[in-house]
């Protein structure tokens, strides 16, 4: 009979000694809930395909803020569904859109919520690519100028971190530009730095209408096949003076996440998107999944591989979870 010599599983002999050797710790603090804001009053439309989740319109989205906060979550990142939407998105760029109307909200009921803007126009155009149109494609100089005044609407509005999601060339220099501009050198950007063209966002797109009407976003964002590609994008944003980087997805990508941690050792996050989330309900509603387990070793398996923050639509639960 062989017998090993050394035995990682001494390691593993009981919680105690389990508890001791731990490498990742998940907290709340690592945690950024997006939420959907939507033009309207008294609107609470459930997304079907994201379960938990739902279109609120400002009166809403107040109640919202202040639970989530007594619950213990200290970071939200919004997304504006307007009314009205045209060929440049124009609600975006307006102190009375519906996020500059969410911003004066949030910040006037729960000022101490850490609140990051979705910037980005694919929600406000009516045909739900992520800038102007000019033949066939997004104009990236003219959205560039667009990116710069949302930003401004942003900040003016009491936005505390900007995150482009665009994938623009130039975007976060631009940004940076506008809002050093204005006097907002304080305000971080999160930029969307390695952001694939994936079809894990479906679900997300039925939350914020913002399919593309024709066509797709693979001009823009990232081919799922590559991966120096992802850095060369990131050291970009890097340059242009991006302050946190974010891979998106997350547990697809944990590759490119280890990367992009490692090389450039600035704050990373990840999201964990739509898709990602919407899978591992259906499997738990199916009881094919235990879903608090699965739920909390997804999230402990992106902040293993290198975020510092994560994006999901899972962060009430946890937080429940955290306590219990
Ligand atoms: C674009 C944006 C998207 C998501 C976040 N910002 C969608 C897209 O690129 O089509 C997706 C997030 C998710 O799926 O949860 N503004």
């Amino acid at each position: 009979m062989y017998t090993p010599y050394y035995r990682p599983r001494r390691l593993r002999r009981n919680p105690r000694i389990r508890n001791l050797v731990r490498e990742t710790v998940l907290t709340r603090h690592d945690l950024i809930l997006p939420l959907f804001v939507i033009a309207g009053k008294d609107v609470k439309n459930p997304i079907s395909s994201m379960p938990g989740h739902y279109q609120l319109s400002v009166d809403h989205l107040i109640t919202e803020v202040k639970e989530i906060w007594d619950r213990g979550i200290q970071a939200v990142i919004l997304f504006g569904i307007p009314d009205h939407k045209d060929s440049r998105g124009s609600d975006a760029l307006s102190d009375s859109g519906i996020i500059a109307q969410a911003l004066r909200a949030v910040k006037d009921a729960v000022p101490d919520l850490y609140v990051i803007t979705d910037v980005c126009f694919c929600e406000y155009t009516d045909h739900g690519h992520c800038g102007p149109i000019s033949g066939n494609d997004v104009d990236n100089d003219t959205t560039l100028e667009l990116l710069q005044q949302q930003v401004l609407v942003h900040a003016r509005n009491g936005a505390d971190m900007v995150a482009p999601s665009g994938m623009m060339d130039g975007m976060v220099g631009a940004i940076r530009e506008a809002l050093d501009g204005e006097g907002y050198q304080h305000i971080p950007i999160m930029s969307y730095a390695a952001k694939y063209a994936s079809g894990f966002y479906g679900p997300f797109r039925e939350a914020a209408e913002s399919a593309p009407q024709f066509g797709d976003r693979s001009t823009y964002q990232m081919d799922p096949a590559n991966s120096d590609e992802a850095i060369r994008e990131v050291a970009l944003d890097v340059d242009e003076g991006a302050d946190v980087l974010m891979v998106k997805p997350a547990m697809p990508y944990l590759d490119i996440l280890y990367r992009v941690k490692t090389q450039f050792g600035l704050p990373t996050a990840a999201y964990q998107v739509s898709g990602e989330y919407a899978m591992i309900k259906a499997a738990a509603r199916n009881g094919w999944l235990d879903h608090d387990r699965v739920m909390l070793e997804s999230l402990m398996a992106i902040k293993r591989a290198g975020a510092d923050m994560i994006l999901t639509y899972f962060a009430k639960e946890v937080v429940d979870k955290l306590d219990s």
